[in-house]
């Protein structure tokens, strides 16, 4: 069930070599956007595994939860494995795909300790990429509650690079409902999220690679502690093609608007529910680059990705800022500054985000000739914000109280 396609061919010819990747995430092992991430970067020629919860574990940070249960006491999500099947076990239809009934932090434990040493040809994957997340995952607050970060953070702590990404859209869909050609003509979102999430970890490892050109084994794809939390713009080829190539733009945790959340009393109920809370303390810059936008100024400055690279090394930047910027060596150049004049579309310039139906089109390819769809991708768009793109940020902050 593996997906091979000749971009694995044109990995190869490039010297490169395949890395082994662990791919988890919080919404489950059965959605559509994990499961396009993991055909993206197979098809780039990477051994791929997933391990992921066997159901929903949306805002679980990172808690170590360990099901008591031997077995699934109910359907896992989606109806792919039934009640009273193991905890832990394969989807039915590709060995490289695991479940887990835990949270997103035990499956990177789960993977790294248990499924990979026993079943995959390694043990230490190069690379553990969490998501694509349902909902974006922005600022310092979602940082700490979101799953998918709490995975990512966990990875990191091991000592393996890793890689969050999220998206704006908030409802988990299942990977067989994925689409070859949306109503527009297009690819899927979850399609075309999945192969920016793999363009740009490949960027990332081709910069890392690019060091040391001449090793038959790649270095680290980032250094020890570090890690990248990736936030995409709603993909709007269902509908059409105003953003289905957001480029990716360095950001900051902190600042444009950054939520928490406040604690909302309703009488009636006499409960408390939840709501977004923008303050100072999440809005400061203590440390690094504070010319640098905000993420949630970059998701609504057009249809744009923020990437922001972090370290867990948490107590490590005191007086730091006197110190030239110690993450600028790492960005490839597909990182771009918020201010550029031409960005180039995050699956590079001119790529083909066309669906299958209709005639020759291709699928994955970064050079196709096709897409008249790079043409809004945002570029030279840097303080204006158009209709559609509120619309699609408005529906990205709605979702974010309620899906991490
Ligand atoms: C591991 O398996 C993958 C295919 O699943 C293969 O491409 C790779 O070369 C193997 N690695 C080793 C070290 O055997
Ligand atoms: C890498 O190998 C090529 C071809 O053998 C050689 O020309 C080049 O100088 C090498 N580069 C380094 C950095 O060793
Ligand atoms: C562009 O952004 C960078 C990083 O935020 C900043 O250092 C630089 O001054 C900006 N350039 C202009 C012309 O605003
Ligand atoms: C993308 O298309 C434009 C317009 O057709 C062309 O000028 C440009 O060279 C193309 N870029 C790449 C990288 O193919
Ligand atoms: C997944 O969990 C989150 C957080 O509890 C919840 O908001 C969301 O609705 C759940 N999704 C589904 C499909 O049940």
């Amino acid at each position: 069930m593996k997906t091979v396609s000749f971009l694995a061919g044109l990995v190869l010819a490039a010297g490169t070599h395949g890395l082994n990747v662990l791919i988890t995430n919080d919404d489950g092992f059965g959605t559509a956007n994990i499961r396009a991430m993991y055909h993206a970067m197979s098809a780039l020629g990477h051994n791929c595994y997933i391990v992921a919860s066997s159901s929903n574990q949306s805002g679980q940070g990172s808690r170590l939860i360990f099901t008591n249960n031997a077995k699934l006491t109910s359907d896992s999500e989606f109806g792919i494995v039934k009640s009273g099947a193991p905890s832990i076990g394969q989807d039915p239809n590709d060995d490289h795909i695991w479940y887990y009934n835990g949270s997103p932090a035990t499956q990177v434990l789960v993977a790294l300790d248990y499924v990979l040493p026993k079943h995959a040809n390694f043990s230490v994957p190069d690379l553990v990429m969490a998501g694509p997340n349902y909902g974006l995952n922005v600022g310092p607050f979602l940082y700490g509650m979101s799953g998918t970060l709490g995975a990512t953070q966990t990875a990191i702590e091991r000592g393996i690079p890793a890689i969050a990404f999220a998206g704006s859209y908030g409802t988990q869909t299942a990977y067989y409902d994925i689409q070859s050609s949306t109503s527009a003509g297009l690819q899927d979102p979850a399609t075309i999220t999945g192969r920016l999430a793999a363009t740009l970890a490949q960027a990332f490892i081709d910069k890392s690679t690019s060091t040391q050109p001449n090793t038959t084994t790649p270095g680290r794809v980032l250094p020890l502690g570090y890690g990248v939390s990736v936030n995409i713009p709603l993909i709007s080829s269902f509908k059409d093609s105003s953003c289905v190539n957001p480029p990716f733009v360095r950001a900051r945790m902190t600042g444009g608007g950054a939520y928490t959340s406040k604690a909302v009393y309703n009488s009636a109920s006499g409960l408390f529910g939840s709501a977004n809370y923008a303050d100072a303390g999440t809005n400061m810059c203590i440390n690094g680059d504070c010319s640098l936008p905000g993420e949630i100024e970059v998701l609504n400055s057009g249809c744009k990705s923020s990437v922001v690279l972090f370290t867990i090394d948490y107590d490590a930047p005191y007086g730091v800022s006197s110190l030239a910027d110690p993450y600028a060596a790492l960005l490839p150049d597909i990182v771009q500054l918020n201010n550029a004049t031409n960005l180039v579309g995050g699956l590079g310039a001119n790529a083909s985000v066309q669906g299958t139906t209709g005639t020759s089109s291709s699928t994955g390819t970064a050079t196709g000739s096709k897409a008249s769809a790079s043409t809004k991708s945002g570029a030279g768009r840097v303080t204006l914000e158009t209709a559609s793109s509120l619309a699609a940020f408005a529906l990205g902050v709605a979702v974010m109280a309620t899906l991490f």
